[in-house]
């Protein structure tokens, strides 16, 4: 049976308004789920529903909330595991078929590597396994599916560490990696849902493009029509100095490291689970994508 109506949390945030806007374009019918104490305006477009759950997101609140929703989409903070568990607890009560849960990483938050330099990844990698237990449980009736896309590409540029009004950037690694626009996850998560017999219990690795940090660079340089002064950092050091500002508690450093790491382990393209054919996606164009990005940040 297809997947129809869909329930959306975080829709407020940064990645959800592009779930919200692609589950919207693509026909289904979408019911924004808001904690009680949110502040967030509810201007979604029309047809949209909202359902309104105290702030304590307790199991027997939500199943009444969830009976008749066939997916449930999460796109709040990677770290709010225990609510997302007691989500899918409600989600497997209430008959949802499948669940996908705040992950849109920038790195695969199984890798080893990335759990020990960011906390975060383990989380995700908790509640991927959580899930994945549920999922056995359910003998099917209910499934998961992650989405791993990559930085987001037309967020903040700082966060890829190119600064669009200085014209300066720096770059840690040039290997190729996989970046995603915020349109591109959008379209990824709707696409799951539209697929859901290839895209159940697994994690689908997708991007706009897969470039260097260089390439990235110049895209921004030509977008800018400037020469961009690039400070060349070795990405053996910098993780030393970032996991040491890290364990003094520097939140930047966190950040940091995730730069680092979407940059030196994010190639999807080498990936047997790499999933743009699967979903009918196709890359983006990396300089219009950067031309858009320089405009709403120059
Ligand atoms: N790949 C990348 O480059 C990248 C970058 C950033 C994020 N991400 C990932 O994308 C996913 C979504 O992150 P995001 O940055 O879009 O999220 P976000 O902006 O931090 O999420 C904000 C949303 O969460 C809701 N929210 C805030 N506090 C809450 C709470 N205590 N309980 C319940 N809901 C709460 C907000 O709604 P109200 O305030 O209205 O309640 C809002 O809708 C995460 O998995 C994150 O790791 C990936």
């Amino acid at each position: 049976m297809p997947i129809k109506n869909v329930c959306l949390l975080g829709a407020n945030g940064t990645v959800g308004p592009a779930v919200l806007d692609a589950l919207v374009k693509d026909g289904f019918t979408v019911t924004v789920l808001r904690r009680a104490s949110s502040k967030s305006p509810s201007d979604y477009p029309s047809g949209v529903k909202t359902a309104e759950v105290d702030d304590a997101f307790k199991v027997e609140d939500l199943v009444p909330i969830f009976k008749g929703q066939d997916a449930v989409v999460v796109t709040i903070k990677g770290t709010q595991v225990d609510i997302q568990k007691r989500l899918a607890d409600a989600a497997v009560q209430a008959g949802v078929r499948r669940f996908i849960p705040a992950d849109f990483g920038s790195v695969d938050s199984s890798s080893e590597h990335a759990q020990e330099c960011v906390p975060l990844f383990k989380h995700k990698t908790e509640l991927r396994s959580y899930l994945t237990k549920l999922a056995e449980e359910s003998k099917e009736d209910f499934t998961w599916s992650s989405v791993v896309c990559g930085h987001f590409f037309d967020w903040d540029p700082a966060f890829l560490h190119v600064w669009p009004k200085e014209k300066r950037a720096e770059i840690v690694k040039n290997l190729k990696a996989s970046y995603s626009t915020l349109a591109q996850v959008g379209r990824a998560t709707s696409r799951i849902l539209q697929r859901p017999e290839v895209t159940a219990n697994r994690v689908l690795f997708v991007q706009s493009f897969c470039v260097t940090q260089l390439d990235i660079v110049q895209a921004f340089g030509r977008a800018s029509d400037a020469e961009y002064e690039i400070n060349w950092l070795d990405d053996e050091s910098y993780e030393r100095q970032q996991m040491i500002k890290r364990d003094e508690g520097d939140k930047e450093a966190l950040e940091n490291l995730v730069w680092l790491l979407g940059a030196v382990e994010g190639n999807w393209e080498m990936r047997d689970d790499f999933a743009m054919e699967r979903l009918g996606l196709e890359d983006e164009s990396l300089d219009e994508a950067a031309k858009a990005v320089v405009k709403k940040h120059s």
